[in-house]
């Protein structure tokens, strides 16, 4: 049995592809060069190419488990559903979608494709991670180099920050484990932290002051804008910050699934000489 990770060269898929290739698991990694880092073997793979959607199970006909990352689109859905119907046809019995804590099942985007996987029957894990320590470093990376700032519109809200290590290890188990235990979990890093708890302890680390700096909605959609995020995509991931500041994710980290282990604090020592955050 081989595992197909989509976004193989991914932040998440990275430290899952290793948990597989230490448990000796056959594991393929997708993305749209198909040129990933050895010792994994890669294939060509685009979201917005249906004609490579059979390349993954040509290259390796006993795949029969997926690891799905969306593409970064709002109308992802009549794209996943192709794939996921090519993948079946080709034998696979198990995805396991990364999906988001404030995305319920039906819910936009990835809500919706864990409603397809459902009415499926087929057997599928929907992870609802909060917001991963990756973004800090690649979100924000502009504006902490640039002006020592982070800037948003999550205002005092609290966020379970994890890490991607911690995710993996709740998605190699449901991809690997002989039954999947729970469908749909929340999963959390170990500490509640505010943006302004995080510039505070950036600041520590990297040895210069970085601070929070709150605006509101639609300043906050030019950033993403500027950044070079779709407009569409950029209004609704700004307007996430509402419910952040409204304390959506507090709520969603009290009542978490999965509680992983690794700290912010050891995160940004790990990459406090990082070229994204070097002042500029
Ligand atoms: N960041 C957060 O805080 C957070 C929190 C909760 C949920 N999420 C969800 O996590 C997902 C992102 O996961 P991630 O961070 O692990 O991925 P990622 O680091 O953004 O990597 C994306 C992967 O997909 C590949 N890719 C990009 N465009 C593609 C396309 N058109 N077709 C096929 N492959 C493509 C990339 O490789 P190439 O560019 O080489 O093709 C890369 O391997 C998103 O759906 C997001 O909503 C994120």
């Amino acid at each position: 049995m081989t595992i197909l990770l989509t976004g193989g060269t991914g932040k998440s898929a990275t430290p899952l592809a290793n948990l597989l290739l230490r448990a000796n698991i056959p594991v393929i990694l997708a993305n749209r060069s198909g040129i990933v880092p050895a010792p994994f073997k890669g294939v060509r793979f685009d979201w917005l190419d249906a004609s490579t959607y059979g390349i993954p199970f040509d290259a390796d006909g006993g795949i029969e488990r997926v690891y799905l990352i969306p593409p970064p689109t709002l109308g992802m859905l009549p794209l996943m559903k192709s794939f996921i119907d090519v993948a079946i046809g080709k034998g696979v019995k198990r995805f396991v979608l990364m999906s988001a804590s404030m995305v319920e099942l039906g819910g936009p985007m990835m809500g919706q494709v864990h409603e397809y996987l459902r009415s499926l029957g087929v057997e599928y894990c929907a992870l609802r991670p909060s917001w991963f320590f990756d973004t800090l470093r690649v979100n924000f990376s502009d504006t902490i180099r640039e002006r020592n700032e982070i800037v948003n519109a999550a205002g005092a809200g609290l966020i379970g920050w994890i890490s991607t290590e911690d995710i993996a290890d709740v998605a190699f188990k449901a991809l690997t484990a002989p039954t999947i235990e729970h469908t749909n979990p929340v999963l959390v890093g170990p500490e509640l932290l505010s943006y302004a708890q995080i510039a505070g302890m950036m600041s520590k680390v990297l040895g210069r002051e970085i601070k929070h700096r709150n605006v509101n909605v639609e300043e906050y959609s030019q950033v993403l804008i500027r950044r070079g995020m779709p407009p569409n995509y950029a209004g609704l991931m700004s307007t996430l910050d509402l419910g952040i500041a409204a304390g959506a994710e507090e709520q969603l980290y009290r009542n978490a699934d999965f509680v992983g282990k690794r700290t912010l604090r050891v995160f940004l020592e790990e990459y406090k000489d990082a070229e994204e955050w070097r002042a500029v």
